[in-house]
């Protein structure tokens, strides 16, 4: 599931995503990246993020669904998302009236075009002086539709559901007396088929790529329905992979345990909000968020994306690290099938970075996030 059929006739469709902030410039990073690779391809910009929300109330616009429903690919930079109340919007004379709240455009996207893999390879690449440990070469799967990202969420609670709650759940009666505003709920939801297919997709992947373990991280002991549920499921994926070993640990402990060694890990599968953590922990320890990359699978469409955000504070600077979405890219390349072209991109990166010669500012130099791009293709 790491990979599309590879098409014969391939110009391939990409869909091109900038987004907010810096989103914008390590895209164009990327884009130098892929252009020197001669990659057969057409990109299409979609319009995404927070200006959009601001003019039209909508930061993932109708046409940018829909150019998604047709192309092979996307590319997507980063957006600003803010919390937004109703309340709020008003103040945002392109809103006023409207009754609109603001949603995050990538947790959307995901949920829309059920991307439910979110695949972090996190790879400390020789050489960079901000590497943990020298030789990490972790990978996590994160479930990326469900769990506590579902966005089913109250605040204030409706009666009906303090009612049936206090019926339903004893600890919750305490908390019956409690006025709907005086609390807020966010639910954890997990199904059978979303976890299901994220341990399966693990176990797969480390099959195929002749990798060792996978681990899954939960927090079973106190959470028990749901985690409890992840847990129980993957130990009946486990039996099908008998050449994989597989083991399990809570998520405050693997947090520990990662850091105090590494090495004793291979594949990570966890729920959303897990995932999410671990995969910054895990990025952390090879380089940081400019070398933190992702890639968002569904069935059908694919998005890749560095895991940072858009930086306001750098916003049109230009000295951002783009390796993270240029791995972005060599992750977008396998998936594709473009194994070679893949191959070389990587390559070229880890000797950019063993050579040390073009540093953005995370990695102690000051050279601007397109000379990095332009340091990077000469190497291709
Ligand atoms: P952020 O990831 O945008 O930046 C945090 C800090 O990390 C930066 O100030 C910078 O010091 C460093 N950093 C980030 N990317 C870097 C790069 N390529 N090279 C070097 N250093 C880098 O997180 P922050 O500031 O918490 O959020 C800013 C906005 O981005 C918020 O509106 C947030 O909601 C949004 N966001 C969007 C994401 C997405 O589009 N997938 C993911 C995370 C945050
Ligand atoms: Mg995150």
């Amino acid at each position: 599931m790491t990979e599309k059929k590879k098409r014969s006739d391939a110009r391939y469709k990409i869909a091109w995503l900038p987004g907010d902030g810096i989103g914008v410039e390590v895209l164009e990073a990327a884009k130098m990246v892929l252009d020197k690779l001669q990659l057969n391809a057409e990109y299409i910009h979609g319009d995404i993020g927070w200006e959009f929300w601001c003019q039209e109330g909508d930061a993932f616009p109708g046409r940018t669904i829909n150019l998604l429903k047709s192309v092979d690919a996307a590319m997507f930079g980063a957006i600003t998302s803010k919390p937004v109340k109703a309340a709020e919007a008003e103040l945002i004379p392109s809103l006023k009236g409207k009754g609109l709240t603001y949603r995050s455009p990538i947790v959307r996207m995901r949920q829309l075009f059920d991307l439910y893999i979110c695949l972090r390879p996190c790879k400390g690449y020789s050489g960079n002086s901000l590497n943990y440990k020298e030789n990490i070469d972790l990978v996590v799967f994160r479930e990326n539709t469900e769990d506590l990202y579902a966005g089913v969420e109250f605040n204030p609670v409706p009666l009906e559901l303090a009612v049936t709650l206090a019926k339903l759940s004893k600890p919750f009666s305490v908390f019956k007396d409690l006025a709907g505003d005086q609390y807020a709920i966010s639910t954890k939801i997990n199904t059978r088929k979303g976890s299901e297919r994220i341990i399966r997709a693990a176990f797969d992947f480390a099959k195929k790529f002749g990798r060792k373990k996978v681990t899954v991280v939960h927090k079973a002991n106190v959470v028990r329905a749901t985690d409890g549920l992840f847990l129980e499921i993957a130990k009946e994926v486990a039996k099908d992979f008998p050449g994989i070993q597989m083991d399990d640990a809570n998520i405050d402990a693997m947090c520990m345990w990662l850091l105090k060694n590494p090495f004793n890990y291979d594949v990570l599968v966890a729920p959303n909000l897990y995932g999410d953590i671990i995969s910054d922990l895990c990025a952390q320890m090879v380089g940081g968020l400019g070398f933190g990359c992702s890639g968002n699978i569904g069935e059908k469409l694919a998005v890749f994306e560095p895991t940072h955000g858009s930086a306001p504070k750098y916003a049109g600077q230009y000295k951002v690290n783009p390796i993270a979405t240029i791995l972005a890219a060599k992750m977008m390349l396998d998936w594709l099938g473009e194994k070679s072209k893949a191959e070389v991109l990587e390559k070229a990166v880890a000797r950019v970075i063993k050579e040390g010669k073009v540093r953005t500012y995370d990695m102690g130099g000051s050279s601007k996030t397109l000379e990095m791009a332009q340091i990077i293709a000469a190497h291709l």
